[in-house]
């Protein structure tokens, strides 16, 4: 049975990692990050676990079952954040993970198979650019030379995870996906439909389709005394171009969302015109074509301001996640398991992108439960209700033990 003033001490104990007031900045693949993966890590060993740290900094907490070779029940979520972000995004998934199993141990249950807690090492991607890298790591899905990624003081992947005391070769992370009886992920619902529904749960149907990018808007970099309007090739200007025309294509296709959050301007000093500009680009929605629809918007917004502006304008993939349906079977169980609890939980499709995404694209049965949030996400004002994530670590509990009985 969960202890819910034991659970909410743990949230409130992992946010003080990187924590000011409610804000969190626990970046992935930090000494920061690692300090969260050593108290979870605690909490496990305390109740019997076997833990370790793979590759890519995941962090595995094995609970025993009779059957030591049967494939494994997973659960988890990711222990990184944004920079500036919450408590919960992330963490409370670990925490509730934490908080079934460790009742689950002190129930003296027993399992058939056993049951990893796994915290993922950098879900945000906030620092090297690479979102979902832990799980993308133990399912062979990390892009092409994601290792080389440097974060803006120059340290790459590979320096980050030896400062880490690994190899510095995250695809060794890879796990075979058949070795996964299940995967559950708890996660705050991070938008307002539960709260307007008045329910504590909701069950994942779906969780969107990513396209992360990054635009280089090249101009010529000159003196913004001298030099005339009509004859400047001014980066930033052709870049906030962009920006608006993004958000006018993705209003205009249903479902779709398109949004710049990282710019960088070169040189950078006020009296001089840019002269490179460069930013991001996060494009989602529950469809490909949706968004194949919005890039190709896009792609003719920049053929258009590279002629009138005389620019040169590339646009490089980071990061590409397919549209990710959630398996039936464990969508019922959590249905259950929530009914149990005593919610008649929604089904919702999630716009968030979600470490599920990876076992669930490689074939393991994988199944998420939000719990009500409130005040937005990555952001310091969310939060959720010590009751609600209770009752979403209680009805993880009971899909753990009706997944680890055979
Ligand atoms: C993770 O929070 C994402 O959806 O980008
Ligand atoms: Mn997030
Ligand atoms: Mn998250």
């Amino acid at each position: 049975m969960t202890d819910a003033a034991r659970l909410q001490k743990r949230i409130d104990d992992l946010a003080r990692i990187g924590g000011s007031g409610t804000s969190v900045s626990r970046l992935g693949l930090t000494a920061l990050e690692q300090q969260a993966r050593d108290l979870v890590a605690g909490w496990c060993k305390d109740a019997g676990a076997t833990v370790r740290r793979d590759a890519a900094g995941n962090l595995y907490a094995r609970f025993a079952g009779n059957d030591q070779g049967a494939p494994v029940v997973l659960v988890g979520s990711h222990i990184d954040s944004v920079p500036e972000g919450g408590r919960f995004d992330g963490a409370l998934g670990v925490c509730c993970a934490a908080e079934a199993l460790v009742s689950l141990t002190e129930a003296s249950v027993k399992f058939a198979r056993p049951v990893e807690l796994v915290a993922w090492a950098d879900e945000e991607g906030a620092r090297f650019g690479v979102g979902l890298f832990g799980s993308a790591a133990a399912f062979g899905k990390l892009p092409e030379g994601a290792a080389e990624l440097k974060d803006k003081g120059g340290v790459s992947v590979a320096e980050a995870l030896r400062a880490l005391g690994e190899s510095g070769d995250p695809t060794k992370a890879a796990r075979d996906p058949k070795g996964i009886r299940a995967y559950l992920e708890l996660h705050i619902e991070q938008g307002p439909r539960l709260e307007r529904a008045g329910k504590a749960l909701g069950v994942v149907s779906d969780i969107v389709g990513i396209y992360h990018g990054r635009v280089t808007v090249r101009g010529r970099q000159d003196h913004a005394g001298a030099t005339v309007m009509g004859a400047r090739k001014d980066a930033l200007v052709g870049a906030s171009e962009l920006i608006r025309a993004l958000e006018l294509i993705a209003a205009l296709i249903p479902d779709a969302v398109g949004t710049v959050g990282e710019i960088a301007v070169r040189p950078g000093a006020k009296n001089v015109v840019p002269g490179e500009c460069v930013f991001s680009l996060d494009i989602r929605a529950p469809k490909q074509e949706s968004i194949d629809l919005v890039r190709e918007g896009f792609n003719d917004a920049v053929a258009d301001v590279t002629g009138r502006r005389g620019l040169e304008i590339s646009i490089e993939t980071l990061q590409t996640v397919a549209v990710t349906p959630l398996d039936e079977g464990i969508r019922d169980l959590l249905l259950s398991a929530s009914q149990a609890v005593g919610v008649d939980a929604p089904l919702l499709v999630s716009g968030a992108g979600h470490d599920a995404q990876n076992p669930s694209l490689s074939g393991v049965p994988t199944g998420m439960i939000f719990v009500r949030s409130t005040g937005g996400s990555h952001t310091p004002s969310e939060f959720a209700a010590t009751a609600d994530a209770a009752l979403g670590a209680e009805a993880l509990e009971r899909a753990i033990r009706e997944l680890a009985a055979g």
